[in-house]
């Protein structure tokens, strides 16, 4: 049950709802800004794709059309594989694979192990995590972004298994499946129920998580709600609708505060909690933790 947000009764929950559709609006418009990004001439971040090297420029071209891509990877001949979503927003090249694969890879080991990737995007992760692991299975809500995602994982010569499922649709046709470690990174802040989630995520966890996700603080946390019988307090997020392949399913996310999500994390069976990073982001705090059952 939700109890916070009712009308104009505080002063801060009014302006907080007055602003968000103005932001909402604004965040909207300059989305519509596609980048104009070079193909060619690209130096860092070069990777072998074994299915894009050989491309002609031209078919390269075709393949970068073919997908509404919101980001890009540079193949050996230094050149894009993808696009930038729009002004500003990824518009560099993707590293591969991410550093915080090669830490989660240094803490469990992924060589024989199965990992879950929730909210794949892309594909840019799943291709280090498929670098590293035994197997690779992702998911996401969009069905744009699962197609993306198999279709940069083929490129690269990975197979991971690649599904739809959004982790908040409990009608879901879908199931999560049981798996050795769970790579979780920038997808719990666009939830509008993070605690269930947290919680059932665990049963399907044998050995830990690297959970990546902005939480607010103390005295931002204006609203609460109920989940079994306990209050969370939260500060509420504007997401920005289905069409943004970045934002959550829903009209709003909870962002919870870091002391629940340690408390979660531990009800989910994971004992051993290490915030490895705790960072200043534009929107707000951010941080990287490791979550383990022993
Ligand atoms: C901000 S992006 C992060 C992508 C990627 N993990 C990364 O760090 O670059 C959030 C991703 O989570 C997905 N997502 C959002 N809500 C979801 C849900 N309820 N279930 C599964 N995936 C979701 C989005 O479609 C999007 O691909």
């Amino acid at each position: 049950m939700e109890t916070g947000r009712e009308g104009f009764v505080k002063f801060s929950q009014g302006v907080n709802v007055l602003l968000s559709p103005v932001n909402t609006m604004k965040r909207m418009i300059a989305r519509l800004q596609r980048p104009t990004l070079p193909v060619f001439g690209y130096s860092t971040n070069k990777n072998r794709i074994v299915h894009v090297d050989s491309l002609q420029d031209q078919e390269l071209q075709q393949l970068n059309q073919l997908l509404d891509w919101n980001c890009f990877v540079v193949d050996n001949r230094g050149r894009r594989f993808g696009n930038g979503a729009w002004k500003g927003k990824r518009i560099e090249p993707q590293e591969i694979p991410d550093r915080r694969i090669v830490l989660l890879h240094e803490r469990f080991d992924l060589s024989d192990k199965h990992v879950l990737e929730v909210g794949c995007f892309e594909g840019i992760h799943t291709v280090g995590l498929s670098m590293f692991a035994q197997k690779v299975t992702a998911i996401d809500s969009r069905i744009e972004n699962v197609v993306k995602t198999i279709v940069r994982c083929a490129m690269f010569g990975y197979n991971p298994v690649v599904f739809k499922h959004d982790v908040e649709e409990h009608s879901a046709g879908t199931r999560i499946p049981d798996v050795d470690v769970i790579h979780h990174v920038g997808v719990l802040y666009h939830l509008r129920d993070p605690v269930t989630h947290l919680i059932e995520l665990g049963r399907h966890c044998r050995l830990g998580m690297m959970l990546d996700t902005h939480y607010c603080r103390d005295e931002e946390a204006r609203d609460e709600y109920e989940v079994s019988g306990k209050t969370y307090r939260y500060k509420t997020y504007r997401e920005s609708g289905y069409r943004d392949v970045f934002s959550g399913m829903y009209d709003h996310a909870k962002w919870l505060r870091l002391a629940d999500i340690r408390t979660l994390l531990s009800q989910a069976g994971f004992k051993k909690v290490d915030v490895v990073e705790d960072r200043q982001e534009r929107n707000g705090p951010r941080l990287l933790l490791f979550a383990e059952r022993r």
